[in-house]
């Protein structure tokens, strides 16, 4: 998604900005721009492609140098990928320069009134009736004029504008759109997200729905839109720098993929005690709630949140008497069964600001729901909306590409349902010992199954050499970890890759299986494994190459399968997490040998902010 930067302070804002962006570089954009004020003028450079293309003009055709600016790199949602597309955008005679994230869902009738009005538009993005309306609505004070313009604004953005005649002066908006100020000495910094203020400062302040902030070179102010003075509560980043380099990792795919046995360790850290698991920040909804209160979940996500969501369905359902649901975020908005007071709905979401579960979480509360997000990004939008919020503690995720947030979420789901199960008596009777002793084991797990699948990778990444379609299935908890291993090799490798329950190919996809096209069967889920065994069967009399993921100690699948590797056996809820390693690191294989930026995939975005 679109990345925002700004910098007032006593040094020079092109090499901040271009710093700025850079750290913002993973949320996946396709040009960039800034524009620099000496406060005296302000010129502005955009690129369409990398940043680095922006660096490469700027070094050849130097702007002037000055000490505030603001910049941009834009996901191309409205209008193609281009230089006249890409931001910061003005109005016809240059007096406004804006950048924006988000969607101005308006824009189309505001685009109508001003080219009634002889507005030549020069792109065709819905950002550009911003500059032009700041022109038309302009009352010859800036502060002023913008207070005029962000109401006709409908839909969520952030916003960055600069003005001609104010240039020591940026005004800064987040209509459910991420934007932070951060605090520096005698230094002011705008991002998007914290990863690009980190090497300059800790303090910083979510900027809100109806605030305005403005920074200059002697102080950062925040008001509401009528004017009020808000004193912004700073909050201390905990993030520190290190989390966010790369060390000696190529990308931070692989990174976030390693990390994973200290990830899940700080998911559960402090949750199981004495057998108990103990989830401190959701106890006040079980003071509000008896869980029999509840006739209904609801878990909603996209992506890969959508198949952590799918993992907690599965386990809810075989210890909660009530009926469980997950849906896809962007389908729960517009279509959903009864919804009550009596639904549970639980928001996934890793950013906190995907558009789609922000829509569907509104709809929620609409219709009374009680409401829990599970993040990984606590002053999130979604974190904030939510009646309740339980935090994954995974860190900062970069890549594009989800993994350590897949399973931090699966072990944040198992930690809910337990702990919604010890406060109920709407579930079947289950000794949860075995899955608390597993889930303390689980790091140690995951770590030993990244040496194992180190170990085999190479063997195992044959599988799609040369290919460019490629099958999962797997029954159970392994058809939904197949969707998630297949989306990975999507997002990635840029396969073809499709999961299928394995019980569904022989019911039509098995006219696309000719001799050797490449299936992965995943088999971890030992009271399914017979049934599996045969759906292997059907597919190796067709000649397929199946390769089988399998728990240590199975000899049925290694004796029907082409290739086979091994992973250690864990409790089967735990299986999806265990398994999802091999699949994570297949799709970074396959995406890096094929020569693929891993962490920034091609019209990907680390966070879909529009719908
Ligand atoms: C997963 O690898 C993708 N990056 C994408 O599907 C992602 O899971 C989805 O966009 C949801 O993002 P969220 O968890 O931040 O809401």
């Amino acid at each position: 998604m679109s990345g925002i930067v700004g910098y007032v302070g006593n040094r020079s804002s092109q090499e901040i900005l271009i710093h700025g962006l850079k750290n913002l570089e993973y949320r996946g954009y396709d040009s960039a721009g800034i524009a620099v004020s000496n406060e005296k003028t302000i010129e502005v450079r955009r690129e369409k492609g990398q940043i680095q293309d922006l660096e490469a003009s700027l070094q050849l055709d130097p702007i002037l140098k000055g000490n505030l600016g603001i910049g941009h790199t834009r996901w191309a949602s409205h209008g193609t990928p281009s230089v006249t597309n890409s931001h910061p955008l003005s109005d016809t005679n240059g007096k406004y320069f804006v950048v924006h994230n988000g969607i101005i869902e308006n824009y189309r009738e505001l685009r109508k009134g001003l080219v009634a009005d002889g507005v030549d538009f020069q792109t065709d993005t819905d950002t550009e009736v911003i500059p032009h309306l700041l022109a038309k609505y302009d009352t010859g004070n800036y502060l002023d004029t913008v207070r005029q313009v962000l109401p006709l604004l409908k839909g969520s953005f952030a916003l960055a504008i600069m003005c001609s005649t104010y240039p020591n002066t940026i005004i800064a908006i987040s209509q459910e759109n991420p934007l932070i100020v951060g605090f520096g000495l005698k230094e002011g910094f705008l991002a998007s997200d914290i990863s690009a203020l980190l090497p300059y400062t800790k303090e910083i302040y979510p900027i809100k729905n109806n605030e305005i902030a403005m920074l200059t070179s002697e102080r950062i102010t925040i008001e509401t839109l009528d004017g009020e003075p808000i004193h912004p509560k700073k909050v201390l980043i905990e993030w520190d720098q290190e989390e966010i380099d790369l060390h000696e990792y190529d990308y931070f795919m692989l990174k976030e993929i390693m990390e994973q046995p200290k990830t899940i360790k700080k998911t559960l850290e402090g949750k199981i005690k004495n057998s108990h698991v103990r989830i401190a920040e959701l106890e006040p909804l079980l003071n509000q709630y008896e869980f029999h209160h509840f006739e209904k979940i609801d878990i909603v996500g996209n992506g890969t949140s959508y198949h952590s969501g799918m993992v907690g369905k599965k386990v809810m359902e075989q210890l909660f008497r009530i009926p469980v649901e997950v849906h896809i975020s962007s389908e729960f908005s517009n279509e959903h069964g009864h919804l009550s007071n009596r639904n549970l709905v639980i928001v996934l979401s890793q950013s906190g600001e995907t558009a789609d579960s922000l829509s569907a979480l509104k709809e929620a509360k609409r219709n009374d729901c009680v409401t829990i997000a599970i993040t990984n990004k606590k002053r999130s939008n979604i974190a904030r909306i939510a009646d309740y919020m339980l935090l994954t503690n995974a860190g900062p995720e970069l890549a594009v590409a989800a993994t350590k947030a897949y399973t931090s979420q699966i072990t944040s789901l198992i930690l809910l349902t337990i702990f919604l199960s010890q406060h109920s008596d709407k579930t079947n009777a289950y000794d949860y010992t075995e899955l608390l002793d597993a889930l303390v084991q689980l790091p140690d797990v995951v770590e030993q199954t990244l040496i194992m699948t180190q170990d085999a990778i190479d063997s195992f990444a044959q599988v799609t050499n040369d290919q460019d379609h490629l099958f999962l299935i797997g029954r159970g908890l392994d058809y939904v970890l197949a969707l998630e291993g297949a989306l990975k090799l999507q997002e990635v490798a840029y396969l073809h890759a499709d999961a299928y329950a394995a019980g569904e190919v022989k019911h039509g996809t098995m006219a696309l299986i000719t001799p050797g096209v490449p299936v992965i069967a995943l088999a971890t889920q030992a009271h399914l494994r017979g049934k599996l065994v045969s759906n292997i069967r059907e597919l190796k009399t067709r000649e397929a190459f199946v390769v089988g993921v399998t728990t240590v100690g199975d000899d049925a699948v290694g004796e029907v399968v082409d290739q086979v590797l091994y992973i250690p056996e864990a409790h089967p809820y735990l299986m999806p997490i265990v398994a999802a390693i091999p699949l994570q690191l297949l799709a970074y294989y396959a995406g890096t040998v094929r020569g693929y930026n891993v962490d920034r995939p091609r019209n990907l975005a680390k966070s879909l902010t529009v719908e």
